[in-house]
Parts: structure tokens; C-alpha cells; sequence
């Protein structure tokens, strides 16, 4: 697929983009989507300064949502949808790491990630409760200043497995800098708790993330300004960015959730997505 109407009141030239050998599963004038697996892309991938991110904003697998290792490596449609009901949406590899390897595998895509960023570029990873800590010891282990911990508070509706227990209500955005943190004019600064609900209408995989959230997050770059998701799933990054003018390079090793991106962002270039708050 592929899109010229775009006007990020920018220049798009070639060199703004990182070079990748390969073809782009969805390509537009703000958005380059690729079907591959991230650490390989990133072995081989080549930036000079002007194709450099801006942001990091990425949700990769959790590798939490169990105890014991056979719940984690259970599929993760059983561990993140309630009685293992995906609603339809397709299930995803990848969420299988113990902590020690989870910790260590995310050092090495974040790290390769961070030499392709900008200076006081901003990283944010989005991670649950169980693995917070591991993802704040990452995020300064792949070079990034750590800086914060953004909240996003689902609700209320988030299940409690019984009484007496308090609500998994939110999920964590641990946030760094590449170097300094910047001193903007103009924009910021950004809330560091996010109140968004998860609407399944706007949910496009089984750990889908709401538009508005990211619509909110993905400001930390600037208008036409490079964000990078090696994670993509549903597209929920790339989504955001074409709504709010941004552009990004999305990666999804899964082809079922390469498509449904496809659709999405295709929808959301030609203004067609319905969660844009006015
Ligand atoms: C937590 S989901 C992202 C969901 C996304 N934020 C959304 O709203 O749709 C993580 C995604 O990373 C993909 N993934 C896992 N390991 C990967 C890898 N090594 N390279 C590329 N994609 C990978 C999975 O297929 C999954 O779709």
C-alpha cells in the first residue's frame, strides 16, 4: 500500500528516512511499516543524523502476566484475555522470556535502538506492574537517562480476581532521554498520568493500547518529527502519529497484525479514524 496526500508541512526527502533493507509491508508519506523480526532490522539498519528518531514509543511484550514458568510460557491469548476469549483478534510469539532473559533480550533491541537516536531523544516503554522494575534497570542499561514513570490508569474496569485485592488498574510507562532532557518552547509539559478506558471498538489486538493514550504520548516528538515502534502489533503507535502529524517507522514480526495495521493506518492517512478527540 502506499499514500502521497500527506502535508507534514516538511520537507520528505530520502535522507529523513533510516535506511532499511527491505520492503515496506505498508509505506506513506509519514509511515513506513515493516513485516520483520526488530533485532534483525536493527543489526543491519543505517541512519545519518537527519534520519534519526525522535522518540522511542514502543510496547513490546511484557513477558509478565504469570508467576511461574509455565504461565509464562503459556500463549498469551490464555495470560492477557479474561477465560482466554481473544475477541477474534489473532494471538502473538514473543512473550515467553523469563526475567533474567527478558531483561537482557530488551537491553540489546533497546541499546542497538538508542545508536539511532537523537540527542535528548525521548525512549518510552510501556510495561505492567511485575516487570516495572526490570524495564527501569533496561531503559538505563540500553544508555538512556531514566527520568520517569508515566502512569496509564485504565479504570475501574480492570478485573480484580477476587476481594480484598487491589485493582491491576494501570499499566507504566518508564520514560529516559538520550542525554539531557530537552527544554521545550513548544510543547510540554506532558501529564504523567494518562486516564484513557479501553474501548473494544478501538482495540485491534489482544494487548491493544487506546488511540487517545497514544495520540497523548507520541506529542513527545515534534510535528513531522521520526518515532520509532519495533513492536507494532496493531499499529496503535503509527495510528497516532499520522493523526497528530508525526511520522514513524513501525516493525511487526506477526503478518496477521501487519495487515490489521495496514488497514488502520491506511484509515487513519485518510482521516477516516474515529477516535480523534477534538
Ligand atoms: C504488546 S504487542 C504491541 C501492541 C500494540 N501496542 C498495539 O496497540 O497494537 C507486541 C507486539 O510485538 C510483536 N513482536 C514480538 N516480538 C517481536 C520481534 N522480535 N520483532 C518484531 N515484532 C515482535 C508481537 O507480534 C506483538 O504484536
Amino acid at each position: 500500500m502506499s499514500h502521497g496526500c500527506e502535508n507534514l508541512n516538511r520537507q520528505n526527502t530520502e535522507s529523513d528516512w533510516p535506511v532499511i533493507d527491505k520492503k515496506p509491508y505498508f509505506e506513506s508519506d509519514s509511515i513506513r511499516l515493516y513485516f520483520a523480526e526488530s533485532m534483525e532490522v536493527l543489526g543491519s539498519m543505517q541512519t545519518v543524523e537527519s534520519s534519526k528518531f525522535d522518540a522511542i514509543i514502543t510496547d513490546p511484550p511484557y513477558c509478565s502476566g504469570a508467576d511461574t514458568k509455565s504461565g509464562r510460557d503459556a500463549d498469551p491469548a490464555s495470560k492477557y484475555c479474561h477465560g482466554g476469549n481473544t475477541c477474534g483478534r489473532p494471538s502473538f510469539a514473543g512473550d515467553h522470556r523469563d526475567s533474567r532473559s527478558f531483561e537482557f533480550w530488551a537491553t540489546m533491541w533497546l541499546a542497538l535502538a538508542r545508536r539511532h537516536c537523537k540527542r535528548s531523544s525521548y525512549c518510552l516503554t510501556f510495561i505492567d506492574w511485575r516487570n516495572l522494575p526490570l524495564m527501569v534497570n533496561i531503559i538505563q542499561a540500553a544508555g538512556f537517562v531514566h527520568k520517569g514513570v508515566c502512569v496509564w490508569d485504565k479504570g475501574r474496569a480492570a478485573r480484580a480476581p477476587h476481594k480484598g485485592y487491589f485493582r491491576h488498574q494501570a499499566e507504566y510507562i518508564p520514560w529516559g532521554t538520550n542525554g539531557p532532557v530537552p527544554k521545550l518552547s513548544d510543547r510540554g509539559p506532558f501529564d504523567g498520568v494518562y486516564q484513557h478506558p479501553i474501548r473494544q471498538a478501538d482495540k485491534h489486538h489482544i494487548t491493544g493500547k487506546p488511540t487517545p493514550l497514544m495520540r497523548d504520548l507520541v506529542k513527545a516528538a515534534p510535528i513531522g518529527g521520526l518515532i520509532f515502534d519495533p513492536f507494532a502489533g496493531s499499529g496503535s503507535t503509527g495510528v497516532a502519529a499520522a493523526i497528530e502529524r508525526r511520522r514513524a517507522v513501525l516493525i511487526e514480526q506477526s503478518e496477521e497484525y501487519c495487515e490489521i495495521a495496514a488497514k488502520r493506518l491506511d484509515a487513519a492517512i485518510r482521516g477516516e479514524i474515529m477516535d480523534r478527540k477534538t
